[in-house]
Formats: structure tokens, sequence, C-alpha cells
């Protein structure tokens, strides 16, 4: 008689394991803030800090002897603006926090490519009263994405959802000689309450209205591979589902349909979730983080941006952690 319970055995579980969590998958991100000297810690995300330019050497430093592969940098800049300018700054926050990094260590150091953490009323793009513009917003995406290339960036994500902002980078970086550096586009990107505790890390809430009139309907799944075409048809090398475990399904289309590298994020709110209960007793933080990241990488992710990257490292590193959840 079949019983499935064989297989469950411990050892023979592990053995017959389908999915195997692997540091070699993960990115840390990273929020550097130009204001502060020493890390700030983010209430909402317990265990995260804002990271000063020169903290900020330390702790990747701190990653790359963990063996954490990748980071995905944040900036938070002095000043912010109706256009963004300090996005392409050659002296901006981000360009300053790759020259930094690239010269201390080795990490992949992934930007995030987005207006709204530079823009003084927190939209994606360029506004012409309270719409959103995105063809006027294409070329400073341009500039955006030469100038990170040139401070030094492995990989450009762009984040902010515009159309086309894909073939828009893409042109740019080719034009500056930067034909080498990847995009991994934020393809499948949904406007998702899950990102409520990024607004306070990287202080991007905006001024008015919401994101839905560029970030995707959860409602939908047809469109995310719409998405994810048009992006690999402009030029993406790599996509992103975003947020992850609210997407599973849509990660796993996005994978079998395409086959290109597919990496999916973790976001704040997924983060806080599970920190927030476990501080309550509710559940194990450990035990909870290692179902989430291997359910994950079950569904489809090559890679996974999570705020949980450096404590897994950490645990790896102690063996502390069985890598099976
Ligand atoms: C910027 C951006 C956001 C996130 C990543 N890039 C916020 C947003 O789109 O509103 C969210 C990440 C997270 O919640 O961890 N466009």
């Amino acid at each position: 008689m079949r019983r499935m319970r064989r297989l469950r055995a411990p050892g023979i579980r592990e053995m017959v394991a389908e999915t195997q969590l692997s540091l070699k998958d993960m990115i840390q991100p990273i929020f550097v803030d130009e204001r502060i000297s020493l890390p700030k810690a983010i209430e909402a995300m317990p265990g995260q800090f804002r990271q000063s330019l020169e903290s900020l050497e330390v702790e990747a430093g701190l990653l790359e002897d963990l063996g954490v592969p990748a980071v995905l940098l944040f900036g938070l800049p002095a000043q912010k603006d109706e256009v963004g300018l300090g996005a392409y700054d050659p002296e901006g926050v981000i360009q300053r926090a790759v020259r930094r990094i690239k010269e201390t260590c080795n990490l992949i150091v992934i930007t995030d490519l987005c207006l709204c953490e530079y823009t003084s009323h927190g939209h994606c793009g360029l506004i012409r009263g309270e719409t959103v513009l995105n063809d006027e917003t294409l070329p400073i995406l341009g500039k955006i994405a030469s100038s990170h290339a040139e401070a030094g960036a492995d990989i450009i994500a762009p984040s902010g959802m515009m159309d086309h902002m894909v073939r828009a980078i893409r042109t740019a970086l080719d034009l500056d000689e930067y034909t080498d550096t990847p995009i991994l586009s934020y393809a499948a990107k949904y406007a998702s309450t899950f990102y409520g505790p990024f607004r306070e890390a990287a202080e991007s809430g905006f001024a008015f209205g919401d994101r839905k009139g560029y970030q995707m309907n959860p409602a939908n799944a047809a469109e995310a591979l719409w998405e994810v075409q048009l992006d690999i048809e402009e030029g993406a090398d790599m996509v992103m589902v975003k947020p992850a475990m609210p997407y599973l399904d849509i990660l796993r289309m996005v994978k079998d349909m395409f086959g290109v590298p597919t990496a999916a994020y973790q976001v704040s709110g997924e983060y806080s979730m599970i920190v927030a209960a476990a501080e309550r007793g509710w559940l194990n933080e450990e035990a909870a983080f290692l179902e989430a990241l291997t359910c994950i990488k079950r569904a489809g992710a090559d890679m996974i941006i999570t705020y949980w990257a450096k404590e897994y490292a950490t645990k790896i590193n102690n063996e502390e952690l069985r890598m099976i959840p």
C-alpha cells in the first residue's frame, strides 16, 4: 500500500525536498540616507536600518563577508524638488553610495531606479496638476540609468511602472556605451498596500492621490503577462514580480511562460507582518521566513529580494539554520 509518510521521515524528508533555498539567490535591500551619520532604525521595519554613506561601507563589507551576493540600493536625498533632479546628480546619494561600495567590496550592486524618493510630491514621474506624466518622464529615467551605470552599478532596476521605461533606459544605456549593463525590470508591480512600511523607510509617501494609475491592479493576472512581455520586448534582461507572497500565482505563470531570470520581491509589509507577529509571540520568526522564502522559490523565483537576507546569511554562517522548513 502506498504510504506517503515513508518519505517524510527525518533525513529522507530533506533528501527528497524539491526546493532548496540558497543564499546565492538572495538580494538585500539597503536604504542609504545622505543626511545622517549613524545608522538609523526604521520603526515600521524592526531590525532594518537606514545607513549613512559612512556606515554603508561597513554594512556592505559585513554582507559580503556573510556571503550575501547582492544588494538593492534605495537613496534618500538631502533635497527633493518637483522634477527629481537629485536622482541623476553625479554627486547624488545613490551615485556616491554605489562608488563607495564598488571601491571597497565585490558585492553585486543593483540600483532601484525611480523618481519617487527624489520628487517633493513623491510620485514616480513628473506631474502636471495631479496627473503623472508618462512620456515626459522617460528621458529622465534614461538619464538616471546612465548616471547609475557611470557610478558603477552592476544592474539597473527600474521600479516606476512608466510605460516604455525599459526601452527608454536601454536606449540611454546603449547610447552612453553601457551596452553590457543589464536591466532588471519591476515588470509586474502591483499597487499594493504591503508597501506601507517602505514609505517610512524611504520617505517616499506621496502628497496626493495613489499609484493606482500606473501600478497594477491586484485583481489582474493576464495583465501581468502582458506587462512582462512588453518589458522583455523592450530589452529587460530579468523581470520581477512584486510583492511576492500574495502573488505566487503570477510568479509561477511568468516563469513558465517566459523562462527568463525572474526575481520576486518580498516587500516591506511582508517582512514587517512576520516580524511583528513574532514580537508578540504569535509566530516563530525564523520558521515563518524560511517557509515564506522556500515557497517563493518553489513558485518560480530565481532570485529573492528580501529584508531577511542578512539574517538568513548570519544564521547559515552560525549553522543555526536548517535549510528546509
Ligand atoms: C518605488 C518603490 C517602492 C517599493 C520599491 N520601490 C514603493 C512604491 O512603489 O510605492 C516598495 C518596496 C517595499 O515595500 O519593500 N517605486
